[in-house]
Formats: C-alpha cells, structure tokens, sequence
C-alpha cells in the first residue's frame, strides 16, 4: 500500500476514487495504480492529481506505463543511458539512393551495453539507417551519403577502415531468418571458419557457446549435424543470432527480428535481447512498440527519413514531447 497525498483533486469518474477531496492524504493500494496503468510511477513521489493530468500523462498512453511497470515487476528496468562515451555517434547523417534521398540529417548517440529501438511507418528509412551502421548500404549501387558514423569514436568510413573488421565488429539478423543450407553446426562456425579457425575443439566451444548465448542449446545439442533448414521459424531466428554471434561482436543489428515469429518465439526472443545487452549492444528495428516498450532502453521515432523524436523509452512511451510521437505510439497513424 503507498499513500498518495492529493491536492485538490477533482474526481472525474476515473477509478474508485468517486468523491471529491481536498488535501487529503489518501493510501491507494498499489494495484489501483497498476489497474489505471500508472504502476510505473508507484515509487515516485507524484501526487494522483498530477498523474492523472492529461497535460503530464496522456492517458492514451497508459498501456505503453503498464508495459514499463511489468518491465520493472521483473527487475528489467531500463539501463541507465551514459552519453559520455557512447558506442556509436552519428552526426548529420543525409543517405541517398541515387537522387532519392531517403535520411534527412540524422543525428542520434547509441549509448554502450543497452538496446535503442528504432521504430517508424513502412519506409521512414528504419532498415536504411540500420544498413549505415556496418556499410551493407555499399552494397547497393548508387548510394551516397554526407555526415558521420563514429563508432568508438572513430569514423566507419575512414578510409584505413578494414572492412571484414567492421563487419565482424558489427554483426547482423534480418527480418527473414535466412539459415544457410549446411548444418546447425556449419551454420554457426561459418564466421569463425572463415575467418581461418580451424582447430575442431576451438569451433565445437564456439558453437557451444553461441547456441547457448542464443538460448537454443537445449534444443538443438542432439542434432547438430542435422540441416538447419529443418528447424523451426523461431528456432532459425535464433540460430542466425548464434551466428551473428561467433564472430565475437561488439554490436548486434536486428532488422524485425520478431516479426514472423508466433507469440512464443518472440517472447524468446525478447528474453534473449535483454540477455544479450548485457555484453553487447543492440539495435533493434520493430514495427511492434508493445514490444520496442519491453525490450528497449532507448527508442528513435523515425518518419519520411527524418528522427522526429529519441529518447530514454519510459519518456517516449508515457511523455512524448512531440505531437506525431504521440499519435503514432496511440495508433492514430502508421
Ligand atoms: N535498395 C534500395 N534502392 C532504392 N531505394 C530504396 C532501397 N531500399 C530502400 N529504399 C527506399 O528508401 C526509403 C526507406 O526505406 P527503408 O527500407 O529504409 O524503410 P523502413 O523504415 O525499413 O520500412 P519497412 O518498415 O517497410 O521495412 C523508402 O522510400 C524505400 O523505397
Ligand atoms: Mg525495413
């Protein structure tokens, strides 16, 4: 139970509050809060009227506060940002296909060991930005860009930079889990392997250790040699995180990683996102904020290829300083 001190509150018919009441100190039981959607803000010394003053908290938003307050029920809250040195800092960022510019001066800081969630309609440039982030954009003729990419400060487009180092540095999952047609365990070594690791001891710790990091040891530790083609939508999701993850990378892109996967999948999904962020740090593009609220600590709202707002998720979710932020988190566009 917490008291809530309330100063010249108006009942407006929310809750069970009912009557009108003037300075009083009332003691509300937590689930109260949690049933109106305001858990998140049980420990904070707010009082109801405040809370409830659609001006501080749009109560459209409510679902996004309840989403925070089970993150924090389940010790996930978020990670602290630390701007001071952070893993990648982008500062101007214009990208064109050919004449068709599709990112409009971006600036954003990824701060070390935490998970931003870049979140946006269909073509706002989400997939774009993450391809910028280890150069696949080279890959498609005709691209240029103007600005920077620092990653631990150092400029991704430099000229000395070394390419396969980047692209181990930063590894990758698409949208589409796209498992090659060799074993589980070819599949995970594949990196490793190419990179000139040869000793099999060596690759059987790393496969180990990356299916395990992916949580899919279990399921797999008995058919190793069997074809990955075989495994299941979700499983293969996985698997390409475990392959993503023997290459030793200090970052990983996930491009929706989710977004064909059933409920169960993703929910595994998810668990593994907040796992990883302990040792690394993700980028994760999502057409579902439900689920950009659960696993992310900072979240970018991109539309027609510009940031429209970014910010440590509990703000952007519950507070959004922009309008646009705010009709697109409640549904009203997208
Ligand atoms: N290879 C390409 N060549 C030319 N234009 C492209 C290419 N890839 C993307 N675009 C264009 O760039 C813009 C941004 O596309 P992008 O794929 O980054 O959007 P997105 O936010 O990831 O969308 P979605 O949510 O549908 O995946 C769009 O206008 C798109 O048509
Ligand atoms: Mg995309």
């Amino acid at each position: 139970m917490i008291v809530v001190i309330l100063k010249d509150y108006q009942a407006k018919g929310k809750g069970n509050l009912g009557k009108e009441k003037q300075n009083h100190n009332i003691t509300v039981s937590s689930s109260f809060l949690h049933n109106h959607g305001l858990g998140y803000y049980l420990n904070m010394n707010l009082n109801l009227e405040v809370l409830m003053s659609k001006d501080f908290f749009p109560m459209a938003t409510t679902s996004y506060a309840a989403i925070l307050t089970e993150r924090n029920l389940n010790g996930r809250e978020l990670t602290p940002q630390n701007n001071s040195s952070p893993k990648y800092k982008i500062n101007n960022l214009n990208f064109w296909y050919g004449t068709h510019q599709a990112l409009f001066n971006i600036n954003l800081s990824i701060p070390e060991r935490s998970v931003t969630a870049l979140i946006g309609p269909s073509g706002c440039g989400k997939s774009t930005f993450l391809r910028c982030l280890n150069r696949m954009n080279d890959l498609v003729e005709g691209t240029s860009h103007t600005g920077e990419i620092l990653l631990d400060n150092e400029d991704i487009y430099r000229r000395s930079l070394n390419m396969v180092d980047l692209r181990r540095r930063v590894g990758m999952v698409f949208q589409k889990s796209n498992p090659f047609p060799k074993s589980i365990f070819e599949n995970v070594v594949y990196g490793p392997r190419v990179a000139g690791i040869q000793n099999s001891a060596v690759l059987n710790e790393i496969c180990e250790r990356c299916l395990k990091n992916a949580a899919l040891w279990d399921e797999v530790k008995d058919r190793l040699n069997q074809s990955a083609l075989n495994l299941s939508g979700g499983q293969a999701q996985r698997l390409c995180i475990a392959r993503a993850l023997a290459t030793d990378p200090e970052v990983i892109l996930l491009d929706e990683p989710a977004s064909a996967l059933d409920p169960a999948s993703t929910a595994r999904i998810e668990d593994l996102v907040f796992e990883l962020k302990r040792d690394y740090t993700i980028i994760i593009v999502t057409h579902n904020m439900q689920q950009a609220a659960r696993v992310s600590d900072q979240t970018a709202f991109f539309y027609q290829g510009k940031i429209v707002e970014v910010g440590p998720t509990d703000h952007l979710y519950t507070r959004p300083q922009v309008k646009q932020t705010e009709d697109y988190i409640t549904g009203r566009f997208g």
